[in-house]
C-alpha cells in the first residue's frame, strides 16, 4: 500500500496532570475520507488539531509523539506552521465567519498567506466558491456583508476560504452538525466529490454519515479518562455487531 499521506504514532495530548488523548496511532491514506467517530468529549477535536498543529495555539496543551505529513515530521524544524495549516485546511463545527464581505472571507486566508498577486484574487475566490457550489448563490452578491448569507452558505463559505489555499488536506469538524437536512446533504455531496482531489478527516456524530461517506474509520472512546482508538478499518468492521463495548455503548446512544 502507498505511503500515508498523514500519520500519527503514540500522539498523545495533555492539559497539566490530565491526559486527553492517550498513544494514538493512525494512517490517513490519500483521496479517502478518514472518519473519527466517539463519544462527546472523548478528543476528536484535540485530534483533528494536532494534525495542522492548531493545537499549540492553546498553550496550556503539550503533545507528544509524531505526526507526518508525506512522511516528515510536522514539527521539524524548517516546516512553516501557517504554511502547513494552508495544506492542511481545517473546517469547523459552526461556520467562522468574518464580519466582511463575501469576497474578503473567501480570499482572506490566501491573502494572509500572501502568496498570490492582489488581481488574481477575483479569479480565485471564483474557482473556489465554484468548488464549493456556492458560486451561483453569491456570484450576485459577492461585496455584500457575508454574515446576511444562511448557516448552511456560511459552511459552505467557509470551505471556499479554505479550498482557496489549495489545501491537500480538509479536516473537517462536525460539519453538518449546526446544519439543516438540505444544507447537511450539500455538504455531504460536497465531500463525495472534494475526495477525488483532496484527502479528507471527517468527524462526525451522525453513525449514518460515518457508514455512508467514510473509506477508513477510527472510533476514539474514553478509557481511564482519556481518549483511546479503540477500532479502525473499514467502516463495517468498526461498526460491526460484536465491536468493542465502548463502540457498542457510543452506538446505542450510552
Ligand atoms: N484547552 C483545554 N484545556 C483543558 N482541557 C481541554 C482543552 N480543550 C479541550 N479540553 C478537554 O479535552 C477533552 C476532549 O475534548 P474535545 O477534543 O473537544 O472532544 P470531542 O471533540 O471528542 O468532543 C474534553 O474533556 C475537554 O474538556
Ligand atoms: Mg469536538
Amino acid at each position: 500500500m502507498a505511503e500515508p499521506i498523514l500519520q500519527t504514532q503514540s500522539l498523545t495530548v495533555t492539559a497539566g496532570s490530565r491526559t486527553l488523548l492517550r498513544g494514538v496511532s493512525l494512517s490517513i491514506h490519500e483521496k479517502q475520507v478518514f472518519g473519527l467517530i466517539g463519544p462527546s468529549g472523548a478528543g476528536k477535536s484535540t485530534l483533528l488539531k494536532c494534525l495542522n498543529r492548531l493545537l499549540e495555539l492553546t498553550p496550556a496543551l503539550k503533545v507528544s509523539g509524531v505526526v507526518r505529513f508525506h512522511g516528515e515530521s510536522i514539527h521539524g524544524p524548517t516546516v512553516d506552521a501557517d504554511a502547513l495549516r494552508s495544506r492542511i485546511g481545517i473546517l469547523f463545527q459552526q461556520p467562522i465567519v468574518f464580519p466582511k464581505s463575501v469576497f474578503q472571507n473567501v480570499v482572506f486566508g490566501v491573502k494572509h498567506l500572501g502568496v498570490i498577486q492582489k488581481s488574481a484574487l477575483p479569479e480565485v475566490a471564483e474557482q473556489a466558491l465554484r468548488e464549493a457550489s456556492l458560486w451561483d448563490e453569491v456570484k450576485d452578491r459577492l461585496h455584500q456583508p457575508a454574515l446576511r448569507l444562511s448557516v448552511g452558505q456560511q459552511q459552505r463559505l467557509c470551505l471556499a476560504r479554505t479550498l482557496a489555499s489549495q489545501p491537500e488536506v480538509i479536516l473537517m469538524d462536525e460539519p453538518t452538525s449546526a446544519l439543516d437536512p438540505k444544507s447537511t446533504e450539500a455538504i455531504e455531496q460536497l465531500i463525495v466529490r472534494l475526495k477525488k482531489t483532496h484527502t479528507i478527516v471527517l468527524v462526525t456524530h451522525n453513525v449514518r454519515q460515518a457508514r455512508q461517506l467514510a473509506d477508513q474509520l477510527a472510533c476514539i472512546c474514553l478509557r481511564d479518562g482519556a481518549g483511546e482508538v479503540i477500532s479502525q478499518g473499514e467502516p463495517c468492521d468498526v461498526l460491526c455487531s460484536n465491536c468493542a463495548p465502548e463502540i457498542e455503548a457510543y452506538l446505542a446512544g450510552g
